[in-house]
This record gives C-alpha cells, sequence and structure tokens, in this order.
C-alpha cells in the first residue's frame, strides 16, 4: 500500500511573551509601530501538514512517503522522520532557501501575533506526480501547501487516475470559486471541518447532495462531535472517541487525516473509517505539538475498542503493514 502524502513542511516556533501586548502597542499610536518583544520561553516544534499527516499514518503502522518541498534547515528533521517511518525520497531539499516557518508569539492574555513564512515551500509546484511510477501509487492526499501546487497536484491526479483526498483545510480562506471547483472536481474524497464545510457551501454555492455531483465522498469533522461522510449511498456519524484530557488541539485534524486515508486505503467500511480517524485524532488534544504523542498498535487498538466495540481487522491491519514495511 503506498500512501502519498503533500502539503506544507514546516517548523513551528512558539514563544512566550511575559506581559501583555495591550501595554506596548498605543492605538494612538499604531501608525508608526516598531514594537520588539523580550519573550522568555522559546520552543521550536516540528510542524506543516504534510509531516503531521505522515507521522500518524506512520504510527498507524503504515509507510507513507513526505512528498513536499524543504530548505537548508530540514535534515534533522528529515532524519527524525525517516526514524519513525516515514519515507522522505520524495522530499525535495532546496540548499537556497529556508523550510516554511511558522512564528507566534503569545502574550499573557492569550493574544497572539503570528508570521508564515513559505519559504521552500512556493517551489512544491516543481513537483510533479508525472515523475513518480503511477502503479506504485494506491492514494494521495492534497493537504494546504503552495496554492499553485494544490492545484497542479489535483490536476496531475485525475489525470493520471490516481485516487486523492483533497483537503484544503485553512486555505479555503485564500482560493476563489473558480480554484476550489477545479482541485476538488473528481476528488475521490473531499474533507473539511464543519466551519470549512460553511466556506465550501458559500464559495461553490452548493449544498451537500451538489457537492457530491464534484466529488465521490464528503467527509466532515466536527470537533468534540465526531465525523461524518455524505456519500451518494447515505451518510453516517461516528461519535468522537472520548478524550482523557484536553490539553491543546493543535493537529487533531491531520491526525484525523491519517486514520481516515489509513480506512480509504483499506477498504474498510465508512463507520470503521471513521472511527481510526477520531481514535488517531484524540491522542493529539492529550498533550502539546501535533507529532509528540505516540502508541503501539495494541494500545491504539484497545482504545478503539473502549469506544466502539471490537474490530479484529485492526490487528490484521497492524500486522499486514508490518509485514509490508519490512518486505
Ligand atoms: N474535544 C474533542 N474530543 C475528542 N475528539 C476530538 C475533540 N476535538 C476534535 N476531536 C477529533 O478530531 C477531529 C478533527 O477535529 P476538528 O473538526 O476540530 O478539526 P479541525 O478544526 O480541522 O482541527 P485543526 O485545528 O487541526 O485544523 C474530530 O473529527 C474528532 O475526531
Ligand atoms: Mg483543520
Amino acid at each position: 500500500m503506498s500512501i502519498i502524502v503533500t502539503g506544507s513542511i514546516a517548523w513551528d516556533y512558539l514563544m512566550r511573551f511575559p506581559g501583555y501586548f495591550k501595554d506596548h502597542i498605543l492605538p494612538e499610536h499604531v501608525s508608526h509601530l516598531s514594537v520588539s518583544f523580550l519573550v522568555d520561553e522559546k520552543e521550536r516544534h516540528r510542524g506543516g501538514c504534510a509531516p503531521n499527516i505522515a507521522y500518524n499514518l506512520a504510527l498507524l503502522g503504515n509507510h507513507p512517503k513526505l512528498m513536499g518541498a524543504a530548505g537548508l534547515d530540514f535534515a534533522d528533521y528529515q532524519q527524525w522522520l525517516e526514524s519513525q517511518g516515514v519515507d522522505t525520497s520524495l522530499t525535495a531539499v532546496y540548499e537556497d532557501e529556508f523550510t516554511a516557518t511558522f512564528t507566534v508569539i503569545t502574550d499573557q492574555d492569550q493574544n497572539q501575533i503570528a508570521s508564515f513564512h513559505s519559504g521552500a515551500m512556493r517551489r512544491a509546484r516543481e513537483l510533479s506526480f508525472f515523475d513518480l511510477d503511477r502503479q506504485s501509487i494506491d492514494w494521495v492526499i492534497i493537504s494546504p501547501n503552495d496554492p499553485q501546487a494544490m492545484i497542479r497536484y489535483a490536476e496531475q491526479c485525475r489525470e493520471l487516475g490516481i485516487k486523492y483526498v483533497y483537503d484544503p483545510s485553512q486555505q479555503l480562506a485564500r482560493l476563489s470559486a473558480d480554484e476550489l471547483m477545479r482541485s476538488m472536481e473528481g476528488a475521490d474524497v473531499l474533507t473539511v471541518n464543519d466551519y470549512e464545510l460553511e466556506m465550501t457551501k458559500k464559495l461553490s454555492g452548493l449544498d451537500e447532495d451538489g457537492l457530491l455531483e464534484h466529488v465521490g465522498a464528503l467527509v466532515v469533522t466536527r470537533g468534540s462531535e465526531g465525523a461524518s461522510v455524505y456519500t451518494p449511498e447515505g451518510s453516517y456519524h461516528a461519535p468522537a472517541a472520548k478524550a482523557r484530557a484536553i490539553v491543546e488541539p493543535t493537529g487533531v485534524g491531520d491526525a484525523f487525516r491519517a486514520g481516515l486515508l489509513t480506512g480509504l486505503s483499506r477498504e474498510f467500511d465508512w463507520p470503521t473509517t471513521l472511527r481510526l480517524g477520531n481514535v488517531a485524532a484524540v491522542y493529539v488534544i492529550e498533550q502539546v505539538g501535533t507529532q509528540n504523542h505516540r502508541y503501539t498498535p495494541d494500545e491504539f487498538i484497545s482504545r478503539y475498542r473502549q469506544n466502539y466495540g471490537d474490530e479484529p481487522r485492526l490487528v490484521q491491519l497492524f500486522n499486514a503493514n508490518k509485514a509490508t514495511s519490512q518486505e
């Protein structure tokens, strides 16, 4: 089973300012703003949608291929991903660019000032599915990335007859109606959260049934409510898995997508596929960071069982994947 994950690859820099922005940004002087915040905590986390999804796929026993564009500060990230079971051979490393960087400073009131520098991500459009062996690809996910790259990958997958999940997430906000229609047309699965579903409907002028005339299935995540799927054969809702603690939700959507792709690539029924997404996602909420959680196959299977009852195919799933990754 070969799953290719496309999307942003980024370093996330998180800083904490031990004061209040409002004491330093004076409304009457904002037209000449020059402020510097002395921050007392700084963390660097591995981020980007594509490695987030790929890491979770590896936890679920898959050996996903990461296809993205990174820069000169990617070496230790790449090594770490490989050690976790992510194949980075399709990732282009540009030595004259920085890896995309997300920087955020948070103050004592939880106000945030953030920036995103695309860096090497802009060059994701240079990668092409035409350069790969079509026969070796089972599923592709097109996640937030350089906007041109997302459009091109969708066109290429359609032309080559490769099954793909279209996952516009936060990029929806900057897509035109035409770009959205061009990218999602023919996707086997379109996945969005409930807020993005409303944006998609507004932008396309279509409701759930209308969207199903353009995509094979529509998967909607609904936070603590779980996830739903709409297909021409009917719809189904899977309630969320129970969280043991809610620490930090960033990255839940990406983890869900790993469960979704695992179910799709194994041709599981929709209820099992959505539940896999829900269980994969719940681990992310329980700690800080998007790639800091881990579980063994046995832990995952028992967590699944606690929430949804027995699913014998999960044992086979992990065993079969273990056998393929050792080949
Ligand atoms: N409070 C929660 N308890 C249990 N599961 C949750 C909770 N919040 C989210 N999830 C799980 O994560 C999935 C994705 O959540 P959500 O719909 O919030 O995604 P999102 O808004 O795209 O998140 P992200 O911030 O990663 O973009 C849900 O379908 C659900 O399975
Ligand atoms: Mg999301």
